[in-house]
């Protein structure tokens, strides 16, 4: 007998073949949450190496790009951050909102390929944890040329991706997509400066920490 197929193969090869590098996103909360797949990014907890990065926000504006199910927006409001969490998926904005009720994050569905132009140098800390790497390479430029666009001067941006040079890329199956040390250093764009890269977790990802 066949192991089935995860959902999230099985939606991003639909969508992807379409055109698509996001609808399955939405495909796959809205199974998630009728308990017909698992999203395997979901952990019910911040992210481990962002709760060890985290510094009181005394009130200063903070983006989470993909916010997903809101665990690392939450974690930055509970240190004093005013978080905006953004995604692409309305069910994981809608499942955020319905997790924290009594949240001070604003959640809102948005597209990083298409941000609200008011978000343009508007937040102190922006957080992209392994959203980029989730849209084919083809949409890099344009995401990361976004998340820089977010920076206001003297913030601090958090990236961190999967590290294309842990892996046999020969073997890999996509998504995600992962990235090289050039294309994380590429995020210093348009005034934004790279502080520092280093590898974690036994050198699979990549956090990178910028500027402006
Ligand atoms: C692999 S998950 C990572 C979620 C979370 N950042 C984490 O570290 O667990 C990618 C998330 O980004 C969202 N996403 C993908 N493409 C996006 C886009 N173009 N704009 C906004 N959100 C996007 C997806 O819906 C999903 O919630």
């Amino acid at each position: 007998m066949t192991t089935p197929e995860p959902a999230d193969r099985v939606l991003s090869r639909a969508s992807l073949a379409e055109g698509s590098p996001t609808r399955w996103f939405d495909e796959l909360y809205t199974a998630a949450a009728r308990g017909e797949a698992e999203v395997p990014w979901t952990r019910g907890a911040p992210n481990a190496d962002l709760a060890d990065w985290v510094e009181p926000g005394e009130g200063r504006r903070a983006l989470v790009v993909g916010s997903a199910l809101g665990d690392d927006s939450e974690l930055l409001a509970s240190q004093g951050w005013a978080v905006t969490g953004f995604d692409v998926a309305p069910t994981a904005v809608e499942a955020a909102r319905a997790r924290f009720p009594e949240s001070a994050v604003e959640y809102v569905v948005a597209d990083l390929l298409k941000p609200p132009g008011e978000w343009h140098q508007a937040f102190d800390l922006v957080v992209e944890i392994m959203n980029v790497q989730a849209m084919p390479r083809t949409f890099r430029s344009a995401a990361l040329t976004s998340l820089a666009g977010f920076l206001a001067p003297e913030g601090t941006m958090l990236v961190s991706e999967v590290a294309e040079e842990h892996f046999d890329m020969a073997t890999w199956v996509s998504p995600p997509w992962p990235f090289s040390r050039a294309e994380i250093e590429s995020v210093a764009q348009d005034g934004v400066k790279l502080l520092s890269l280093e590898t974690i977790r036994d050198g699979a990802r990549y956090w990178a920490e910028f500027t402006r």
